[in-house]
């Protein structure tokens, strides 16, 4: 984050073609290094993604005991070169306390799955993390963690920081989330592999699966018992050590995907990136809009799927609207900032339903959208639990706001090369969340 500038200056792309490798998946890694921490002996992870969320989950882990070794003293035995990290668990009840509050920085993805971890130590705990997040919705874990047996404190309004009591053991539950959230779900299982008896987690929608791919991985035995139903056991034996490649992240493609898919004469091939199907209908939207979008090659790692994908703007040059609610809204809630912007491109525009949960991310990705759109001069309206953008719509250089959030900074930096003038965008260092190449890459993909 450190060699970004307070704004980054923007211009109108006069191309954009190229191949991009995006950095590993943010989802994926959080997993497997919560899960390498917990196994019995030296996991390796390849392709470990470089945002600063997931180093907040290894600083967590390494606090907590587990031993961390990044680059070269991983990669001498790793299977797989670059980005490659090593980490040393000491089985599921070798963890220590941490000699300080943890800090999950900007990760709301840390400190939720690392609650389930932490609830059931026999030692006490504290984790909390900036501002953002400290002003995030925990109550959605507090309450299922609880209802295992926990004893966890929380700031007003249910926020961190987070204050874990040891207790004598937790007991496995049956759980419906409130929410579709693939966080809540994982914070439940990873806390079921320390209870008594089955934990059973029944979501209202199907969230991505990450969890429940890795856990078999490791050697967790896990069963469907019915549709969106995942029940828990906890295993009999440590979870294993493993050699892991994490695939490129779906959610950091798709601001150069959508950007493909507006720009004239664009051309993008997307090397090595997760295609699992939970985390790939942004291609479904892609391509009902007209995109032009292919897939190179699938293969398999790890139980998960990758593959690259080519991606270019309709044929007839004109993008269809469409609209986005219900269990599409679960499937593409990361992705929503980026295809509010690619509404201004389409015949028609977007209507976005069912997206409230975008209001309590890293910002108020709904006001953050909406304020960002009628700066660049387009019309929008706000819902409580939604947004229309109609199009086509033209944009005009602005000066912009990241608003903190990494998915906005790149959002609008997409947005700002379809726009007529320059713009800027402030605070654009917080792109380092999740993709802290993305601007040289931005850079090298337009030519500038
Ligand atoms: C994530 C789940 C989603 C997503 C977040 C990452 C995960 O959050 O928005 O970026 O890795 O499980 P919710 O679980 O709050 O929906």
């Amino acid at each position: 984050m450190t060699d970004t500038p307070s704004v980054q200056p923007l211009r109108p792309a006069r191309q954009f073609s190229g191949v991009v490798r995006p950095p590993g998946d943010k989802s994926i890694s959080h997993r497997y290094a919560m899960l390498a921490a917990l196994a019995d002996g030296r996991s390796t992870i390849a392709n470990f993604s470089t945002g600063a969320d997931c180093h907040s989950t290894l600083q967590c882990v390494a606090a907590l005991g587990a031993r961390i070794e990044i680059g070269a003293a991983a990669d001498a035995t790793a299977a797989n070169g670059d980005g490659a990290l090593a980490i040393t668990g000491h089985g599921r009840h070798g963890l220590h306390a941490p000699a300080a509050e943890l800090d999950a920085g900007n990760s709301g993805s840390t400190i939720r799955m690392l609650s389930g971890i932490l609830a059931a130590q026999p030692f006490a705990s504290r984790i909390s993390g900036d501002a953002s997040l400290r002003r995030r919705p925990m109550r959605r874990i507090l309450e299922p963690l609880s209802q295992m047996g926990a004893q966890i404190a929380a700031a007003d309004g249910g926020r961190p920081p987070l204050a874990f009591t040891p207790v004598a053991g937790l007991r496995g539950i049956t759980y419906q989330p409130q929410v579709a959230s693939a966080q809540v779900k994982t914070a439940v299982l990873f806390a079921g592999l320390f209870a008594a008896g089955e934990t059973i987690v029944a979501e209202p929608q199907p969230t991505r699966d990450h969890t429940e791919i890795a856990l078999r991985q490791f050697g967790v035995a896990l069963d469907f018992p019915a549709r969106n139903r995942i029940a828990l056991r906890p295993p009999s034996a440590e979870l294993a050590p493993q050699q892991l490649h994490v695939p490129g992240d779906p959610s950091s493609a798709a601001f150069f995907l959508c950007a493909a898919a507006m720009l004239p004469e664009a051309d993008l091939l997307v090397d090595q990136v997760s295609l699992n199907p939970r985390r790939s209908a942004l291609l479904d939207v892609l391509r009902r809009m007209g995109a032009r979008i292919g897939v190179v090659n699938i293969e398999e790692q790890n139980g998960e799927l990758a593959g690259s994908l080519t991606a270019r703007p309709p044929e007839s040059g004109r993008l269809q609207g469409t609209q986005i609610a219900a269990a599409e809204a679960v499937a593409l809630i990361d992705e929503i900032p980026i295809l509010a912007v690619l509404a201004t491109a389409a015949a028609g525009g977007i209507r976005f339903r069912d997206v409230a949960e975008l209001r309590v991310k890293e910002s108020d990705r709904i006001a953050a959208i909406a304020a960002n759109l009628r700066r660049m001069g387009a019309e929008c309206t706000e819902y409580p639990d939604g947004l229309d953008v109609p199009g086509p719509q033209s944009l005009h250089g602005a000066a912009l706001d990241s608003c903190g959030d990494h998915r906005i900074a790149m959002a609008f930096s997409i947005a700002a090369l379809t726009a007529a003038g320059d713009s800027e965008i402030h605070d654009p260092g917080c792109a380092a969340i999740s993709f802290p190449e993305f601007f040289p890459t931005l850079a090298r993909l337009t030519g500038d």
